[in-house]
């Protein structure tokens, strides 16, 4: 076998264990299998550049450059669909289209509504070409970077399956409800605001710079409209989509074709209860008239065809009496009010709370105390009031007033202009912010204090022990115990991994010092391109504004961060007390300019260290990894069977090739 022919039996394995794992959910191979193989692969690719493929199963695992997205037209406009509520209007719908189509028999294709992103793939000869979200119907962002990472979106249809030369197929990107709690709880460990649903978290995931992102958020789609000049008409849209499932495609989980309105009532009446065992979000069920010929004559109105509706399933909804109003005070000062009611059964569970989000909301509501209010829990995970009974109001009853002071430390509330939110501006000495902040401090990816945990934490502040994250450090094992001597080999232990804490590395300091909007990647980017805190104290805005990823709202909360007494002052006691303030000496030591601005390729199979040491050496000293030889290739460092296709490009071209010993002597 030649390697190119390896390379394309490789590639249509590996796709063919893509569609069973992510698009069929019946794996046939062990993971460790499927990950040889893609090794072997990326080796031979790295090898033979000239048979590169930007949609090879290798290319699938993203990057962490930024793109940006280009605005592009549609070329079929991306309509929506007339939403309805009621088995009334389902039941017009379904007279509409029979007099529309003057008495002639018709099928109805019943199937899922995905509360997700729409999307619009277009393929080209079997491969995808342009993915395109759906913006405002008319032209929408070119995302075809980040959608190459889902790994249920074929980038490539199956040989031979029969799919027109050239066609586009719209359908739901999601977030699957494991993929969104997972990532939820992640973000809740390291500080980052929460997704409020799958939805939300599949927009900012498909919209994020860098396809790596995409690529580990483990992202799905279904696709459930054929568009195109030279689609199949012989059979209808459900015939249409089975096609398109052949081809490779992953299509609507539950699909019938219905012949009565009692079938299609009776399909809106199973999945409103069977579609909670589906592993990802719905909101309602979507009928289409299923020929093609009949959607034709039926046309659309303006906005929507008028061959097709949606059902959407109402949220649960309960009715319970509201007791009072409360407010929480987050780590940054934020105040959410919530509301407090009789317990109510709701989808599940006992509701006894639901956030009321902000000061707008309650007065949009006209909330009262006393008043009978309605809960929801729609795609949100908290319940929220959405209405209020106002007949069984009665009179005496007091409006809610939003708290003029904190509820934790009695300073005055502030309200920015123009956003929705009231701050207590009280950082310094309002507990659930310090308490907020120092757990933060000690959580696993900042210094990972983890003899300590959110109850010791309350604990310790309660006694008075510690007031901000320095006191941690003079903290005594006397002080800890008190007067409970049982306590003495716990703290003990308390008091060593908070000793030990001081060697946490320097990036992870800058993440739990907690400024705002300095998460654990920024923190990273921060501590390379600074390498000390001195320097990153000193910084300028342009300084900042410089580093890849941080953009102007990150770059003036450091600024703020450093000009803030307060948080110098224990800056200057955890510097005293020794914990990490620059990149270690291994690290600097390690790091040059040697390869500076120099574009390396790296091929073959080495003696010395693995191929991913070598890459981190390049970058180490300033040098970039490159996959493919090129003019701009400084050198191709070349390790033993290095493909002679290879070789001769790099001759050809005039690029010098490095063995190992070379190259480590250039480092010396
Ligand atoms: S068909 C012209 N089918 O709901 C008809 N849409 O308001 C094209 N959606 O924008 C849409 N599931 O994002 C269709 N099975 C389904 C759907 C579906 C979800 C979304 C889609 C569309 C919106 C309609």
């Amino acid at each position: 076998m030649t390697p190119q022919e390896e390379i394309l039996q490789l590639r249509k394995e590996l796709e063919q264990h893509n569609y069973n794992y992510y698009v069929l959910n019946r794996p046939t191979i062990s993971d460790y299998d499927f990950d040889q193989m893609m090794r072997r692969l990326e080796d031979l690719e790295l090898f033979y550049p000239q048979y590169a493929d930007p949609n090879s199963p290798t290319q699938r695992v993203g990057s962490d450059l930024n793109q940006s997205f280009r605005t592009v037209p549609h070329k079929y406009p991306m309509l929506s669909l007339a939403n309805t509520y009621s088995e009334g209007e389902v039941r017009d719908f379904y007279e509409r289209v029979r007099s529309g189509l003057e008495g002639e028999d018709f099928e109805i294709c019943a199937e899922m509504k995905y509360d997700g992103l729409s999307i619009s793939l277009t393929y080209v000869d079997g491969v995808l070409t342009q993915a395109v979200t759906r913006g405002d119907g008319v032209r929408g962002d070119d995302v075809t970077g980040n959608v190459r990472m889902i790994k249920s979106i074929p980038l490539r249809l199956k040989e031979g399956s029969g799919y027109p030369h050239e066609f586009e197929i719209r359908g739901e990107i999601l977030m699957p409800w494991k993929s969104f709690e997972a990532l939820n709880e992640q973000r809740a460990k390291a500080g980052e605001e929460l997704f409020a649903n799958p939805r939300n978290a599949a927009s900012g995931t498909l919209k994020s710079q860098k396809s790596r992102v995409v690529a580990e958020r483990g992202l799905d789609a279904y696709l459930y409209y054929l568009l195109g000049d030279e689609i199949p008409t012989d059979g209808g849209h459900y015939e249409n989509l089975q096609l398109a499932a052949q081809w490779g495609f992953k299509i609507s989980q539950g699909m019938r074709k219905c012949h009565t309105i009692e079938e299609v009532l009776e399909f809106i009446a199973y999945w409103d209860v069977e579609r909670k065992n589906l592993p990802v979000a719905t909101d309602g069920i979507v009928l289409k008239v299923n020929s093609l010929r009949q959607q034709r004559h039926l046309g659309y109105t303006a906005k929507s065809p008028r061959w097709a509706i949606a059902y959407k399933f109402k949220a649960e909804r309960a009715c319970t009496r509201l007791n009072e109003v409360t407010y929480q005070v987050g780590r940054t000062g934020t105040v959410t009010p919530v509301a407090n009611m009789e317990p109510v059964q709701l989808a599940g569970t006992v509701v006894r709370r639901a956030s009321l989000h902000n000061a707008d909301i309650i007065a949009q509501l006209d909330l009262h105390i006393g008043d009978m209010v309605y809960v929801e829990k729609g795609g949100e995970i908290i319940p929220k009031v959405v209405g209020v009974d106002t007949s069984q109001r009665t009179e005496g009853m007091e409006p809610v007033r939003f708290a003029t002071c904190c509820p934790e430390c009695g300073t005055p509330l502030i309200r920015v202009e123009g956003e929705a939110a009231h701050y207590c501006p009280n950082d310094s000495t309002c507990p659930p912010q310090i308490k907020g902040r120092i757990e933060h401090f000690i959580s696993r990816k900042a210094m990972n204090i983890d003899s300590l945990g959110p109850e010791t934490v309350d604990d310790y502040w309660q006694r008075g022990l510690i007031h901000n994250v320095a006191d941690l450090y003079t903290l005594t094992v006397a002080q800890i115990c008190g007067n409970n001597r049982n306590r003495v080999k716990s703290a003990q232990k308390v008091v060593d991994s908070i000793e030990a804490s001081k060697q946490v590395p320097f990036e992870r300091v800058v993440f739990a010092l907690g400024i705002r909007f300095v998460g654990e990647t920024t923190a990273k980017l921060l501590a390379r391109a600074f390498k000390s805190m001195d320097a990153l104290q000193a910084a300028t805005l342009e300084e900042l504004l410089a580093v890849d990823g941080v953009g102007q709202v990150i770059a003036e909360s450091i600024i703020r961060y450093f000009h803030d007494e307060r948080c110098l002052e224990i800056l200057a006691r955890l510097r005293e007390v020794g914990l990490q303030m620059a990149l270690s000496e291994d690290v600097l030591a390690g790091q040059t300019d040697k390869l500076q601005g120099q574009q390396v390729v790296i091929s073959g199979v080495f003696q010395h260290h693995s191929r991913d040491e070598y890459k981190a050496m390049i970058e180490q000293h300033g040098g970039k990894n490159v996959g493919s030889i090129s003019k701009k290739t400084t050198f191709v460092l070349a390790g033993e069977n290095m493909g002679p296709a290879k070789l001769e490009k790099a001759q050809s071209l005039g690029v010098r090739i490095v063995n190992e010993d070379e190259f480590l002597q250039m480092l010396h």
